[in-house]
């Protein structure tokens, strides 16, 4: 099978299966608010989607957008933060959504490169931004997609060194439309069905493409150093 069959398939389970997240749009529904985008994929960089779900709700009930939380006093920013740790982020979060008000009228640029000028995103933030708000076709690589990845194309170069070839085996099976929503698709099958410990195969949208169910080893990636 073509590496679109891949996306098609995964794309046609997560239209039944995505999880109800409060800061996404039913799949088909259109792109969620870029503000609401931004403020998850920040706060879930450290932290788990359980632990966001109540803070991301009072964020977004205190200050609904851009211009709103530029305006805000830092101390009220960082109460509001206090729990979620690595405080850094909300320091970036209040000069990101400063910078986004006075050089881009309040609205969150859509290109990687523009994103990724920002203070507090990366690579990975600036990708899922693009992809998730904007409908941009970005390659989206986090944890979860690095293990669903290697068990799909059997990668046994340990990480880090894998990390190159798991970038192009995932550009390869990105689609054109909807790269948002196969980004989040990945993150769903990585949080749920692929595992790190036992990865569900049987009930797998993807298992007859992956390598690693084929071979019968799943477990064993990502491939790591020995310690
Ligand atoms: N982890 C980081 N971003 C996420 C998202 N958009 N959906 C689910 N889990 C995530």
């Amino acid at each position: 099978q073509n590496s679109g069959d891949i996306a098609e398939r995964l794309l046609a389970h997560y239209d039944v299966h995505a999880r109800t997240l409060p800061w996404r749009k039913l799949p088909g529904q259109g792109f969620a608010d870029p503000y609401h985008v931004w403020l998850s994929e920040i706060m879930l960089q450290q932290t788990t989607v359980a632990a966001v779900g109540a803070y991301f709700r009072t964020f977004t009930q205190t200050w609904p957008n851009f211009s709103a939380l530029a305006a805000a006093d830092d101390a009220d920013v960082m109460a509001a933060w206090a729990g979620l740790g690595y405080y850094a982020r909300a320091r970036n979060l209040l000069k990101c959504a400063r910078v986004v008000v006075s050089e881009y009228q309040g609205q969150l640029p859509s290109y990687e490169a523009d994103l990724l000028k920002l203070p507090g995103i990366g690579p990975y933030t600036a990708a899922a931004i693009a992809a998730i708000a904007f409908g941009r076709r970005a390659v989206v690589v986090d944890a979860n997609v690095e293990r669903v990845v290697s068990r799909l194309f059997a990668i046994s170069t340990p990480l880090p060194q894998a990390k190159p070839d798991i970038r192009a085996a995932t550009d390869s099976i990105t689609p054109d439309l909807r790269a948002g929503d196969f980004a989040q698709a990945m993150m769903d099958l990585g949080a749920g069905i692929c595992s790190v410990r036992s990865p569900s195969c049987l009930i797998c949208p993807i298992q007859s493409a992956c390598a690693a169910f084929r071979a019968g080893n799943p477990e064993i990636y990502p491939a790591k150093l020995p310690k």
